[in-house]
């Protein structure tokens, strides 16, 4: 389903909360447990339909088979059908699971999305991806977009340090990426942050970004990887959040880009995510494991491991990266042998 998301961003939430539509007559609201204090408000806005709400666990753990089979089978008792609607609250885990199970559920139903982290409202729930993890994170998901994406900046504004540090992780790659000007506005004191413009501006970068290629396959979606391909790994591997994991995947990349393609820019970037306390390195893992968490990347694309770099900021390129050449680059961010 490829009609682009309505994206509404504001305080609160639009009413009516849903796109109009004939013959809907359930909502089916998934719903991580880190999200339930902000659920009365959205199923004070779906009194119009039969509601049912489908808890999830938090985090990570949302993102399993078993899990989307259970929720499948609430679906079924609740006889959410072809025009009914799903509703994903939560963080990123969250909406990658609705959208999943939107996707596949009668071969595909409508999926509407209200991300309640910052990483979610910036990039989980933008552009359509769903994701469930087998050994590797995202090995299985499908592209479905969501019909509507609601960011309420209230539940942005709310948010603890550590959970906005997450993703202004995403937002300072969607500048390093596409967009230096944004990547420029992170790079000046904390206190001086408009949070509405920085979602304003990664949204729409992410879109611009991802609108020629929206199923991922000429290289020009992949830029949006920048620093998930060690980040990935070292998640998986370590105990940091997508975010940390992020930061850190970006200082190795860069390290990287510094080596193959001349790159510059690697102190403004570890300045960066050190004056947002994100880290630059992460202790306390071995390299064998991140390799070998790599190594599931590599199947995934014949061509072998390949890794966005950068030239220049806004200069992304896809490049071929091999194992022996990795090894430093973990090294610099505190992975060792
Ligand atoms: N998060 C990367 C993408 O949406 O393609």
């Amino acid at each position: 389903m490829r009609s682009p998301a309505e994206i509404w961003i504001g305080s609160g939430l639009p009413d009516p909360l849903l796109p109009e539509r004939t013959g809907r007559r359930r909502v089916a609201l998934i719903l991580q447990p880190g999200a339930a204090h902000l659920a009365g408000s959205v199923l004070t806005r779906l009194g119009a339909y039969e509601v049912v709400t489908v808890d999830i666990p938090d985090g990570e753990e949302a993102k399993h088979l078993q899990v989307v089979s259970d929720v499948y089978d609430v679906l079924e008792r609740s006889l959410i059908g072809r025009l009914d609607t799903i509703v994903g609250l939560g963080g990123g885990a969250a909406t990658d699971l609705a959208g999943f199970v939107a996707s596949t559920w009668m071969r595909g139903i409508e999926v509407v999305q209200i991300p309640t982290t910052l990483l979610a409202a910036v990039d989980a729930a933008i552009g359509g991806k769903t994701g469930i993890d087998r050994a590797g994170k995202n090995l299985v998901g499908t592209f479905w977009d969501p019909s509507r994406v609601l960011v309420n900046l209230e539940i942005m504004r709310a948010l603890p340090p550590d959970r906005l540090r997450d993703g202004l992780a995403e937002i300072i790659k969607i500048g390093l990426v596409a967009d230096p000007a944004l990547f420029g506005e992170l790079e000046g004191p904390d206190s001086s942050l408009d949070l509405e413009a920085l979602v304003r501006a990664a949204i729409s970068t992410k879109l611009a970004v991802i609108v020629d290629d929206p199923y991922d396959l000429d290289g020009r979606r992949a830029i949006l990887n920048f620093g998930h391909t060690i980040g990935h790994a070292v998640e998986r591997a370590g105990s940091l959040t997508h975010g940390e994991a992020v930061a850190v995947g970006m200082v190795a990349a860069g390290h990287l880009s510094a080596e193959r393609l001349g790159f510059e820019a690697l102190a403004r970037i570890e300045a960066c995510l050190r004056l947002h306390g994100l880290p630059l390195a992460v202790p306390g893992i071995r390299a064998g494991a991140v390799i070998d968490l790599l190594a599931l990347d590599k199947k995934k694309d014949e061509s072998g491991l390949r890794m966005v770099l950068l030239a220049d900021l806004g200069r992304p390129m896809l490049v071929p990266v091999d194992f022996a050449e990795i090894e430093p680059a973990l090294s610099a961010i505190g992975i060792d042998s």
